[in-house]
């Protein structure tokens, strides 16, 4: 399952009074939209198991009758994981990814609450997401879903200098 998008905005980051002055967000258009795949950048899902210990990630799939459109997968107390942080109280919502065709009709929201309650029945009591200054979709995405902003790493990607980091959090209930 594809999880390519076009790019035709990015939120540039603007350091007000070179930081002092805070961080802000600013949306623009970019001339020649592209497109973003990040599978060809790490490989993607099948490259995983190989990387990381995955016996405890959760893995979802969506689907639409008899056909998957959609999947998601939560990293979770696993060594050797940074974003994790070492911690058990977290977990990172590692990809989450609706069939093109399929997309805009509600199955990443599904997907994500699905996560979200996954999460929450392990303990976790935040979970977090990274994702890129050129993914504005995702973006008002996990802004929509409840995520606050809680990290923008300007510098993050050395290969990618044009791309900003963004960590996102939402605050997980205590599941019954
Ligand atoms: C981001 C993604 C998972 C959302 O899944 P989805 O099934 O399209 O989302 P939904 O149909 O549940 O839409 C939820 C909301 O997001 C908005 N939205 C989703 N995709 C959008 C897009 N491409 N452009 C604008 N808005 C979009 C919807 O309008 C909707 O708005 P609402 O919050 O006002 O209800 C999906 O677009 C996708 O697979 N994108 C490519 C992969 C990707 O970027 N994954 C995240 C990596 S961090």
């Amino acid at each position: 399952m594809p999880i390519a998008f076009e790019v035709r905005a990015v939120l540039d980051v603007v350091a007000r009074d070179g930081g002092l002055g805070g961080l802000l967000l600013a949306e623009r258009s970019v001339d020649a939209p592209y497109l973003k795949n990040y599978d060809a950048l790490d490989g993607g899902p099948a490259g995983w198991a190989a990387r990381f210990d995955v016996s405890s990630w959760g893995l979802l799939v969506a689907r639409s009758g008899r056909r998957v459109i959609g999947g998601a997968a939560i990293a979770f107390d696993t060594a050797g994981v940074e974003m994790l942080e070492g911690r058990r109280d977290l977990a990172v919502l590692w990809d989450l990814r609706v069939a093109p065709e399929a997309r805009g009709r509600g199955a990443g929201s599904a997907l994500f609450r699905a996560a979200e309650a996954w999460a929450a029945a392990r303990g976790c009591r935040r979970m977090k997401i990274e994702t890129q200054n050129v993914n504005v979709p995702a973006c008002r995405f996990y802004a929509a879903r409840g995520c606050v902003l809680g990290a923008i790493h300007r510098f993050a990607y050395p290969g990618l200098p044009h791309e900003a980091q963004l960590l996102w959090y939402r605050e997980l209930a205590p599941a019954e």
